[in-house]
């Protein structure tokens, strides 16, 4: 079975969660897409020459989660030529058999338009920026800063910017717990899986 799940939206809007979530009641591949990016930037240098020659030890480094790297992956990211060197691994691992959740900001517009299921995953900043200090301290002030200098980054940019796919159910999980939020995935994934069965 060919199936994939496009999970998309801004910083920090409960992505990964949702995106473990799914994958694992369905039995699904998960690939987070975010970390090809932050891999890229942190390993330096030419960016373009760090896409090429990515390899799967770059992706366990264990400075991927850090501001510091969603910002460096947010800069390499409007390079075309970043983007071009990841398009064809994520699309060989979006439709690789048995299923496959992907999560990101251009799975459902550019890497996967055919997805069986595309989510639009959001919150307000405010929300967001809490659910990122939670995670990882520091001033809570330059965390809200952080989380929308590099959405506006995200959202402007030429190539592949976030904005939901067409067709895309929207999940505000703003006033949501996560599980709420699983809950909302799920059915939307169940319901297209039993329309592809
Ligand atoms: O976890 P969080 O939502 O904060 O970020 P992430 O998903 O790890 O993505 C980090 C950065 O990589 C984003 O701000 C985007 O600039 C970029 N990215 C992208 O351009 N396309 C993707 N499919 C995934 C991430």
């Amino acid at each position: 079975m060919i199936f994939t799940v496009a999970i998309d939206g801004p910083a920090a809007a409960g992505k990964g969660t949702i995106s473990r979530a799914v994958a694992e009641r369905f039995g699904f591949a998960h690939l987070d897409t975010g970390l090809l990016y932050r891999a890229v930037g942190a390993i330096g240098g030419d960016p373009a020459l760090a896409a090429r020659a990515l390899a799967p030890a770059d992706l366990a480094r264990d400075d991927l989660r850090s501001l510091a790297a969603g910002q460096a992956a947010s800069r390499v990211a409007v390079i075309p030529e970043v983007r071009a060197a990841l398009v064809d691994f994520q699309r060989r691992f979006a439709r690789q058999p048995g299923g496959a959740v992907l999560d990101g900001r251009d799975i459902g517009t550019v890497i996967c338009p055919e997805a069986e299921v595309k989510l639009y995953v959001t919150a307000s900043a405010e929300t967001r920026a809490h659910r990122r200090w939670l995670e990882v301290g520091g001033d809570a002030g330059q965390v809200l800063a952080e989380v929308k200098e590099r959405d506006a980054r995200d959202m402007s940019r030429a190539e592949a910017p976030l904005k939901p796919a067409a067709g895309a159910l929207v999940i505000d999980t703003t006033a949501m717990t996560a599980d709420q939020a699983v809950e909302a995935a799920c059915a939307a994934v169940a319901a297209a899986l039993r329309a592809h069965r």
